[in-house]
């Protein structure tokens, strides 16, 4: 079975809710340029989730929220609860996200506890893992990858593996223009996929391992054609509809 193609947008903290609205109806109305069997998600700011939700209806493209809390609800002033991303309609959850780990200071003892409460309440996490330069140059990129899926991935069952989406993103190429070249994408990926056969065994070639960092029309075909790349979490050019479409064409 071919594994789930997917072009993601991941819209960070952009967009007022008007701005968000206009953008996810840009991606409907060009939808239909895209083969239908590119998966494509949204992941527009809390504040207009519901809006976005709105204007998606009526078409194949699913949204999702860029975080959730760690805890089911109470008195945890500021937080989002899983529970009301998917009471919203939305399908997704980015969690792990290299800016969350490095600005928020996220560690896998928090992200466990917020991929349970993405599965508790049936939403799909988009996993993120990914090294910095340092890291990279020091040829740790390997390492850090590893550790970042073992110590949250491999405590799912195999039941909530096969509802999981895991994105590489090198922290060096998001919002910088350097993007990894499609023989580095395709070499981590595959390593990736081969940590994840060691604990899941077969299920692993389901899973979606998406590129992400710098990923626009002109470079993303060369990396969806790579065999371990399913597809792409965008950043700034999920913010141009026309763009991120373009972006599915490179399937
Ligand atoms: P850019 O596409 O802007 O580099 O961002 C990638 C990213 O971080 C998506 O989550």
């Amino acid at each position: 079975m071919a594994r789930k193609k997917i072009v993601a947008g991941n819209w960070k903290m952009n967009t007022v809710p008007a701005e968000g609205v206009e953008l996810a109806k840009n991606v409907v109305a060009g939808r239909s340029e895209v083969c239908e069997c590119v998966n494509f998600i949204v992941c527009p700011p809390f504040t207009h989730l519901s809006q976005v939700v709105e204007a998606v209806k009526g078409s194949d493209i699913a949204v999702g929220a860029q975080d959730c809390a760690t805890e089911a609800k109470g008195a945890y002033t500021g937080e989002i609860a899983a529970s009301m991303i998917a009471a919203l309609g939305c399908k997704y959850v980015i969690l792990g996200h290299s800016e969350r780990r490095q600005y928020y200071g996220e560690t896998s003892e928090t992200l466990n506890k917020k991929m349970a409460q993405a599965y508790a309440n049936n939403l799909i996490p988009i996993y993120c893992v990914g090294e910095n330069l340092e890291e990279r140059e020091a040829g740790n990129h390997f390492a850090v990858c590893k550790a970042q899926i073992e110590e949250v991935v491999f405590n799912l069952t195999e039941e909530q593996f096969a509802n999981l989406v895991i994105a590489y993103e090198p922290v060096w190429a998001i919002g910088t223009g350097k993007t990894a070249t499609a023989e580095q994408a395709q070499e981590i990926h595959a390593y990736i996929r081969e940590v994840l056969r060691s604990k899941f065994g077969a299920a692993a070639e389901e899973c979606p391992i998406l590129y992400g960092g710098s990923c626009k029309p002109s470079n993303a075909a060369e990396i969806f054609a790579k065999e371990d790349v399913d597809g792409g979490l965008i950043g700034g050019a999920a913010l141009v509809a026309g763009d991120f479409l373009a972006i599915g064409k490179g399937f």
